[in-house]
């Protein structure tokens, strides 16, 4: 049986490893030295978003998600994202994957919120997951335009 909960800070090491492998499998260029900087906002009082860990029997913490707290201006309600799912390989096909999105689904509901959303390359075998607990596929384009950071000048001394 696997169980899912929120990040504590003790889980930064193990949440690290999947995080980071996860934006390797994506096409999307990942910025060096996101993790310490998402990890950080993910525990500031207003943030948006939080990591989320599964555990199996043995307390193993064995994968991980981010859930996301946006706003549908149509709908009047709360949405919740769910991105960054990442099993490790030796833990897959036995439902953890599923535990991550129950639990999002669960702090969706406890928000009233509209939907559950997530976004998955098209040649993604989680797709099957993702449409076997429900999710659809919508006919837009994900679309973005990359802005660098801003540079600062520095602070007088
Ligand atoms: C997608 C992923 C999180 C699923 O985790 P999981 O614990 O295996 O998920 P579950 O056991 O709840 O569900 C298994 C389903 O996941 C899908 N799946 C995708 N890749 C899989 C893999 N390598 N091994 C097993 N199942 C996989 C299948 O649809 C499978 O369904 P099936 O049992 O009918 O074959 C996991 O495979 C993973 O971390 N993949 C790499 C990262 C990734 O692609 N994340 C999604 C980014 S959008």
């Amino acid at each position: 049986m696997f169980k899912a909960r929120w990040a504590r800070r003790t889980d930064a090491a193990r949440v690290k490893v999947f995080f980071e492998a996860s934006m390797e499998l994506e096409e999307l260029p990942g910025e060096p030295g996101a993790f310490p900087r998402s990890w950080k906002e993910s525990f500031r009082p207003g943030r948006a978003f939080r990591f989320c860990v599964v555990e199996d029997d043995e307390r193993r913490v064995v994968g991980s998600c981010t859930i996301h707290d946006h706003f549908s201006t149509y709908r009047g309600r709360p949405i919740v994202g769910v991105e960054d799912v990442f099993v490790e390989e030796s833990a897959r096909g036995r439902g953890a994957g599923r535990t991550l999105l129950a639990f999002a689904e669960r702090h969706a509901k406890s928000l009233s919120a509209a939907r559950l959303e997530l976004h998955v390359r098209d040649d993604n075998e989680a797709r099957r997951l993702y449409e076997r607990f429900g999710f659809e596929t919508l006919p837009y384009y994900w679309m973005q335009k990359p802005l660098r950071p801003v540079k600062r000048a520095p602070r007088p001394a």
